[in-house]
């Protein structure tokens, strides 16, 4: 058998992984449509006529179409951010976003544009792909142009806070991925391609980097494995 080589931290989002984005990510990540719908029903929360909500890396749109569907009562403006081309084109052929006039997609890294003042923000999974010394300018902009009273949603891959919890963690990762139908191949391949791409960090510290941007009203709101989910109330 002929061994596909798979060279460090050549892990993108783009060539054709928007077809196959939505199956691999549910296996992947434990709970990952548990996390949607929470982060859908807590939207209603924070919106209302006039506000304005960002879904930072949307990739194929699932998000960002459930929120629309849950507010369609209300005045509200999305806009996405994607940067990888790929997903853009799969999300503009989608029926929401052409029979939707209130959907905006930007596309480029969020690093390097303008946040207008919103109500809510969301990162589901994304932050984690962007570099350490980047996230801190970030969330600081999050902070910044959040009305009082806004939230950011922020899920993020995590590590275990010491060796041992990282260890247990890391092992139930592989078997969830293992009883999905990854195989072995597949599972080492990942996690090479991924290397120095997907940076995690626990969630002590995504805590603490939430608190040096300026947020004081922290939630954590989901944990499942090396999966965390935090609500940040401004
Ligand atoms: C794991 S996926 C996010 C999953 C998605 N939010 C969901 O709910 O299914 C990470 C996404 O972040 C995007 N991304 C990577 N770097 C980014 C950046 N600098 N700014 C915005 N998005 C970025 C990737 O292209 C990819 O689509």
């Amino acid at each position: 058998m002929v061994k596909k080589k798979i060279s460090s931290g050549s892990w993108t989002f783009g060539k054709n992984i928007p077809l196959s984005f939505d199956d691999h990510i549910k296996r992947s990540i434990p709970g990952y449509d548990v996390s949607l719908n929470l982060i859908t029903e807590l939207s209603t929360y924070f919106l209302t006529d006039n506000s304005i909500c960002y879904d930072v890396g949307f990739s194929t749109g699932k998000l960002i179409s459930n929120i629309y569907e849950i507010n369609k009562g209300k005045k509200i403006k999305l806009i996405g951010v994607e940067p990888e081309k790929k997903m853009v084109d799969f999300f503009k052929k989608t029926k929401i976003y052409r029979k939707s006039n209130n959907i905006k997609i930007i596309n480029k890294n969020i690093e390097n544009i303008r946040i207008e003042n919103c109500d809510l923000i969301i990162s589901h999974y994304t932050l984690q792909f962007i570099r350490q010394n980047l996230r801190i300018e970030i969330l600081k902009k999050f902070y910044d142009n959040l009305n009082l009273g806004g939230a950011f949603i922020f899920f993020e891959k995590v590590h275990g806070n010491n060796s041992r919890f990282e260890k247990i963690f890391s092992d139930l990762l592989t078997d969830f991925k293992l009883k999905n139908n990854f195989s072995d191949e597949e599972i080492v391949n990942k996690n090479k391609a991924i290397r120095g791409v997907l940076n995690p960090l626990s969630i002590n510290e995504n805590l603490a980097l939430l608190k040096r941007a300026g947020f004081k009203k922290l939630q954590i709101i989901y944990h499942n494995i090396n999966f965390a989910g935090i609500l940040a109330i401004k």
